[in-house]
């Protein structure tokens, strides 16, 4: 199957109420494993690569791989590139064939964050490719900033609805207390904020920085209208952890995959435990 703009899957979505899983790859064990967990969940299922996986990757390599993998199975796939940062990377990826794009603009002033996503928006639409923007800035767990600051860069309701009025976008990245990569307590999202969010803003949300978020949050946050959420760590925490064990358990095994395959099936689980906690498992129309 060719793969499916994003926007279609949140529209559905939208419709049920509830999330689909965004997952990033950066090789082809990553590629293979979210694409056979959503084959096993009957679920839709979007891949994800960041720009720092396609410079690992390779574009061409991406695109031909994530083709293959969803030409192999009957749920719907969309090739999504996360975190896009700039019109050019973003024009790249949808000449490539992505199925959607992100443009994250929420380090620019308001007004030029609008500007860069609106001429994206114009580029992808004449493609029928679908577009995120990001308005509030989602930090790294890790980063030297204490909570109270953090809220400093939460996305205020009114300005998101003035955001996606002039920009046009398909769905739109919110920062509602979840920051990427590894929490060092427990996040805290602003449950309030997201509702407001939801109520003056169209188009469906997306939840970065989802990995760590404790299960209740996150079933929490898709009641509210998450429509979109992205996994990173936890899948890199899976694939390693295995990798590792393997490694350690067979010290002189020289087959790269008899270490890959078991942190192939690693990430598969994971993947899996989180389409039955979005709610997108069994989901997959074709
Ligand atoms: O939000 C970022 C994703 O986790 C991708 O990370 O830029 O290291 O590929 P990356
Ligand atoms: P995590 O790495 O925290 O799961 O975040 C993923 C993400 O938001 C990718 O855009
Ligand atoms: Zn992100």
């Amino acid at each position: 199957m060719p793969f499916v703009p994003v926007g279609v899957l949140l529209r559905d979505a939208e419709e049920q109420g509830y999330a689909v899983g965004a997952f990033n790859c950066n090789n082809m064990e990553l590629v293979q494993a979210i694409v056979a967990a959503a084959e096993a969940e009957r679920s839709p299922v979007i891949l994800q690569a960041s720009q720092g996986a396609i410079k690992y990757a390779g574009l061409a390599y991406l695109v031909a791989m994530a083709r293959a993998a969803a030409r192999g199975v009957r749920v719907p796939v969309a090739l999504h590139l996360d975190h896009g940062t700039s019109f050019e990377q973003a024009v790249r990826c949808v000449a490539a064939g992505f199925s959607s794009v992100m443009i994250d603009g929420s380090h620019l002033p308001l007004e030029e964050n609008i500007a860069l996503t609106r001429r994206v928006v114009e580029v992808a639409r004449a493609a029928g490719v679908s577009v995120e923007g990001e308005l509030g800035r989602i930090m790294g767990a890790e980063d030297e900033i204490k909570v109270e600051e953090r809220e400093a860069f939460f996305t205020d309701p009114a300005e998101a609805r003035y955001f996606v009025e002039r920009t046009g976008v398909d769905s739109l990245a919110v920062s509602v207390g979840t920051a990427h990569g590894r929490y060092q307590g427990e996040p805290r999202l602003d449950f309030e904020r997201l509702s407001r969010i939801k109520e003056l803003v169209r188009v469906p949300l997306v939840l970065h920085g989802a990995s760590g978020v404790p299960e209740e949050a996150i079933r929490e946050a898709v009641r509210r209208g998450v429509r979109k959420i992205n996994i990173d760590t936890e899948i890199r925490e899976a694939f390693v952890g295995a990798l590792r064990r393997e490694l350690g358990a067979h010290p002189q095994e020289i087959d790269p995959r008899k270490i890959l395959g078991p942190a192939r099936e690693a990430a598969v689980e994971v993947i899996r435990a989180k389409m039955r906690l979005f709610g997108c498992a069994g989901k997959a129309r074709v």
